[in-house]
């Protein structure tokens, strides 16, 4: 049983990267081949045993909500039509009434402030963070590992894997004191350091599991990198009271927040796929060496 029960999804961003794909549809919602990436995020979590979700909202994201929610007419239809798959496809995304839960950030004040405003729902409890975009393809759920880990450790956890030199301007990096198999133990974090100045390569990827005390280091914490509230500079400033760790997760991380990595995630994916892989192993290997695409 996990000792982690409730999870935070900021969705509050724009999808700007996306547009205009993400004008009217939020980007979690863009298809990774047939499910919305906010599902692969979904699934992580349930596996890694988490009851009760909190997505952190802004405006225009009504999508994400009636994703999770019951679609009476559609279900009545595909029942009496027979069709079974796209029934159970449906089904796999409803989550228990109650479960969900929903707070809107009004003003778009950075990742650190749109986790402070679950405060509320999340109380005294450890918690898990999930950033949707960052999406990962791993034997056992990364969030699964992290609480296993977690359950042994405490404190503040994030997940963990190295970049290029070159990379660490676009994320949290870890300074690490020691490290002992997966796990390495930071003195303190920084967010999007400039890379001649960076501690390690080391970079957080969008998963955390954090002590409440976060929420006392944001409510006091001050615009940092991009003038955004950081969600690194509150675990860095934590680093002192709370032991923060980096776990080395096994899987594939996949930058879904990015144009290319999106691509990549979707060709990984579904070369993955019974039902879709051995014909798009073979129409890439054409279209690579020049062929003209074969008539169906
Ligand atoms: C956010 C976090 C950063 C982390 C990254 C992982 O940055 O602020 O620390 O490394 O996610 O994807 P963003 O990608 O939102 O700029």
């Amino acid at each position: 049983m996990s000792h982690v029960k409730i999870a935070v999804f900021p969705v509050a961003g724009l999808g700007t990267r996306f547009l205009p794909a993400t004008k009217s549809v939020p980007k979690e919602m863009l298809p990774l081949i047939d499910r919305p990436l906010i599902e692969y995020a979904m699934d992580e979590a349930r596996e890694a045993g988490i009851e009760e979700f909190v997505f952190v909202t802004s405006g225009g994201k009504s999508a994400l909500e009636n994703h999770f929610g019951a679609a009476p007419e559609l279900e009545r239809r595909l029942r009496s039509g027979g069709k079974t798959d796209a029934l159970a496809a449906i089904e796999r995304s409803r989550l228990p009434e109650g479960a969900l839960s929903f707070v809107r950030q009004e003003v778009p004040r950075g990742l650190g402030h749109a986790v402070g405003l679950a405060r509320r729902l999340v109380g005294n409890r450890p918690f898990a963070v999930m950033l949707p975009d960052d999406v990962i393809d791993a034997p056992r759920g990364c969030l699964r590992q992290m609480v296993e880990a977690h359950a042994v450790h405490g404190g503040h956890m994030v997940a963990a894997m190295e970049v290029p030199q070159e990379a660490v301007r676009a994320y949290g990096i870890l300074d690490v004191a020691e490290e002992t198999a997966r796990l390495a133990r930071a003195r303190g974090l920084v967010e999007k350091p400039d890379p001649a100045l960076a501690p390690s390569r080391l970079a957080v990827v969008g998963r955390y599991l954090l002590e409440p005390s976060i929420f006392d280091r944001l409510a006091n914490a001050v615009p940092g990198a991009g003038g955004e509230i950081q969600l690194t500079d509150a675990i860095n400033a934590d680093a002192r009271r709370v032991p923060v760790h980096g776990l080395r997760f096994e899987g594939e991380r996949f930058d879904c927040g990015s144009v290319p990595g999106y691509l990549e995630a979707t060709v990984a994916f579904a070369l993955k796929r019974a039902d879709l892989g051995s014909d798009l192993a073979r129409t890439l290997r054409q279209r690579l060496a020049g062929a003209p695409r074969a008539a169906a």
